[in-house]
């Protein structure tokens, strides 16, 4: 299959198509690079620097192509950014990516791997969430991911386009070549690693009166490279079975881990120390979030291969060891010049 990847210069897209790639597909990456980075693209991919809501740019991507398939990750993703300007996420997430859908259907391009979010669950009532729990979204990324989640069924009836909706929990990790360099980074094991480098003085924890095991958060992290796994998997079913579509849950299902335990794994793997200060409650932040996979491992046969926290965060700490020594090497030469 030949595959868009919308997004593929971001962390997430990059390590996809890779992954693609990797099995066989070719891939097409078009990223308006205002977030990820042209040298995350793996090498073999074909690169288009457009917005996905530039119509006629996408247009020119499904008219040259011979596209089977689309995977749709070109999305803002900030929880706290999103209830500050809603409108940037309803123009970005729904608005932009229902114009590449239309371009779509003009080009008769029918398959669709739309990447969705465990905040789409808002505070949910019981874990692990399933899919057909309610969902309820406390803030505007989750209900803008969700606005385009639920147009998919409808577009699949008019227009028969299979999709499937992946409901992301908490991605983490680093495939050999590519991880997370989010600027400004929020995500807790980014964080944790550059505290464990010294890059900042400590890491603090929102909040640690949760009604949890240790009070602190709960995430189900999922390795990226697994993560990857199941979108080539949802583009195989689709192109097994004809108007194959269905909404998945993608973390490794089951069990998650503590704030603390993310610390606490990141001390051991880096054998660094990391300081912490206990800081208020994040707003919006639900105190347990994980994953039943059971769907997903039923009808995709999707098994995360690297579900240890360990290898997580170990392979977090190699990419970040890898891109610190570029960083040195730059800084070197210049000082050399
Ligand atoms: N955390 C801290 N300190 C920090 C950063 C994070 O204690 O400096 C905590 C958070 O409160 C949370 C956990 O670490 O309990 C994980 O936080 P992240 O920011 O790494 O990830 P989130 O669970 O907030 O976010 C993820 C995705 C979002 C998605 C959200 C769904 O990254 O895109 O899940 O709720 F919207």
């Amino acid at each position: 299959m030949r595959v868009v990847v919308t997004g593929g210069a971001g962390y997430i897209g990059s390590v996809v198509a890779e992954e693609l790639l990797r099995r066989g597909h070719p891939v097409v990456v078009v990223d308006n690079l205002s977030k990820g980075h042209r040298d995350a693209v793996p090498d073999s991919a074909s690169f288009v620097e457009a917005d996905v809501g530039d119509t006629a740019a996408m247009h020119e991507v499904f008219a040259n192509g011979a596209i089977d398939a689309v995977v749709h990750m070109a999305a803002d993703s900030l929880v706290g950014e999103s209830v500050e300007n809603p409108r940037k996420y309803y123009r970005n997430n729904v608005q932009a990516g229902l114009s590449m859908l239309d371009a779509m259907v003009t080009a008769k391009v029918g398959r669709i791997v739309f990447s969705s979010t465990a905040a789409v669950y808002g505070e949910p009532e019981r874990q692990p969430i399933v899919e057909s729990d309610p969902t309820t979204p406390t803030n505007p990324y989750g209900a803008s991911k969700l606005a385009f989640e639920q147009a998919l069924p409808w577009y699949a009836r008019a227009y028969g386009l299979s999709y499937t909706s992946l409901r992301y929990f908490n991605a983490a990790g680093a495939s050999e070549r590519a991880g997370e360099r989010h600027d400004p980074e929020t995500h807790l094991i980014p964080l944790v690693l550059q505290a464990a480098a010294g890059l900042r003085p400590h890491v603090v924890i929102f909040g640690d009166d949760y009604a949890t095991q240790d009070g602190t958060c709960i995430r189900d992290y999922i390795h990226v490279v697994d993560l990857a796994r199941a979108h080539a998997l949802a583009l195989e079913a689709m192109q097994a079975t004809s108007g194959f579509s269905g909404v998945y849950n993608l973390g490794c299902g089951g069990r998650g881990y503590s704030v603390r335990q993310v610390i606490d794994t990141a001390r051991r793997v880096t054998g660094k120390h990391i300081d912490v200060k206990l800081g208020p409650r994040r707003a919006g932040d639900p105190a347990v979030l994980v994953a039943s996979s059971d769907r997903i491992r039923g009808e995709l046969g999707f098994r995360p291969e690297l579900q240890d926290l360990d290898e997580i965060v170990g392979s977090a700490w190699r990419y970040f060891q890898q891109t610190a020594g570029a960083r040195t090497a730059a800084q070197g030469a210049s000082v050399a010049r």
